[in-house]
């Protein structure tokens, strides 16, 4: 790629032709063993998770938000509970909850990583609260130690949204499984990818996993013995066979990732932009895929612009926050001053830009986006 020519939002599909031959060979191997729903594919790429995450138990779904769905059922939320969700991130971790007829209670964000603020979240336990949801967002972990303290306290389940965080760690613990459940999206964009919808649920509990067994094939105890209502959200083996192949170049990609962020993080300071283009914080003792790269500028929409215009793209996760959804709200949010109920998120929501991160940028994109952002905001040579 020449320093001229457009640098993409996302990199989707097989990287090149010998990758694409790999893929094809997988699809096949997958028809000639009838590996079509669950089956051969999904029972090896499952293993292989396993083995990776050091958890008990995985179970490959058909999507992220499937899987949010059969997670929340399996912890027992059901109609008129309330799960904590924080009030900013992508539409399906709380459209879950009101499909299981279960209320939404939206929670401010901690400033510095945009994940659910525990101390906030505390605060809006009541004696209906069925779960509390955190979000992985962009790609490192919620601050789980502090979440886990108030849980355990209250003794209420967490369901991990770690659809942006596959193979994350915090403090030697894998996200997903640091609570008591949680789920992965394969979707393909994220830093492991499908080709197609797939998602993965992840615990350490024999009994979660005894219920997610079965929520996951229409609460099929075996033999068409239904003891409870589940979903068909079973993965296929096509997505089995392809996502078992890009496991294994997950380690080479993300070190691309981690090399895009840290020149991201060089470029910024060296065009003393840091206070003007903020990148997110760190939660303490989580590692980072980098699903995205973030940061917040004034004007983001005009900013937006003349970045495609100069070449480059970008991306708003997202552009408005859940209560913001009418078919999310309930009237506590419909006719609240939201800016006051949710600083942090309503901020976000009109700052927030994610600069191309993934593993097809070359050496040298970062700083070139940077050396725009810097042109666009005004290189003041200090911060
Ligand atoms: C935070 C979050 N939650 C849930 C989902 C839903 O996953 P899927 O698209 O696989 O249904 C996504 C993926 O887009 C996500 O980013």
């Amino acid at each position: 790629m020449s320093t001229t020519e457009r640098i993409r939002m996302v990199a989707v599909g097989p990287d090149d032709s010998a990758e694409k031959a790999q893929w094809l060979e997988a699809l096949g191997n997958a028809i000639d063993s009838n590996s079509f729903c669950l089956g051969a594919e999904v029972d090896r790429f499952e293993s292989a998770c396993k083995e990776r995450l050091g958890v008990a138990h995985a179970f490959g779904v058909s999507s992220g938000t499937d899987g949010l769905k059969v997670a929340l059922s399996a912890v027992g939320v059901t109609s008129g509970d309330e799960v904590i969700v924080p009030a900013y991130s992508f539409f399906s971790t709380a459209s879950v909850i009101v499909q299981l007829g279960a209320v939404p209670i939206f929670c401010d964000l901690d400033p510095d990583t945009l994940c659910i603020d525990p101390a906030a979240a505390e605060q809006l336990i009541s004696s209906r609260t069925r779960a509390i949801l955190p979000v992985h967002l962009y790609g490192q972990t919620a601050d789980m130690d502090a979440l886990l303290k108030i849980a355990q306290k209250q003794q209420i389940p967490i369901v991990e949204d770690a659809a942006q965080a596959f193979g994350v760690f915090q403090g030697g613990r894998p996200a997903g499984a640091i609570g008591d459940v949680g789920v992965f999206s394969f979707y393909p964009t994220k830093n492991l990818a499908a080709a197609g919808d797939a998602g993965m649920i992840v615990c350490q509990d024999d009994e979660i996993a005894n219920k997610v067994r079965q929520l996951r094939v229409h609460g099929d105890a075996g033999g068409y013995n239904h003891q409870m209502l589940g979903w068909n959200a079973r993965m296929d083996g096509f997505q089995g066979a392809i996502l078992s192949l890009q496991l294994q170049r997950l380690d080479e990609r993300q070190a691309i990732r981690q090399r895009n962020a840290k020149e991201y993080l060089h470029a910024l300071k060296e065009h003393h932009l840091t206070s003007r283009v903020v990148p997110l914080g760190r939660t303490s003792g989580s590692d980072h895929c980098w699903h995205q790269f973030i940061v917040q500028v004034d004007n983001r929409d005009q900013i937006r612009d003349q970045l495609a215009e100069r070449g480059i793209d970008s991306g708003i996760y997202y552009p408005s926050t859940l209560p913001q959804q009418s078919c999310l709200s309930t009237d506590r949010y419909l006719s609240a001053d939201l800016s006051e109920l949710f600083p942090v998120a309503q901020r976000a929501a009109r700052k927030v830009l994610a600069l191309p991160v993934h593993h097809r940028l070359l050496e040298g994109d970062p700083t070139r986006v940077i050396q725009a952002l810097a042109d666009l905001v005004g290189d003041r040579g200090g911060n």
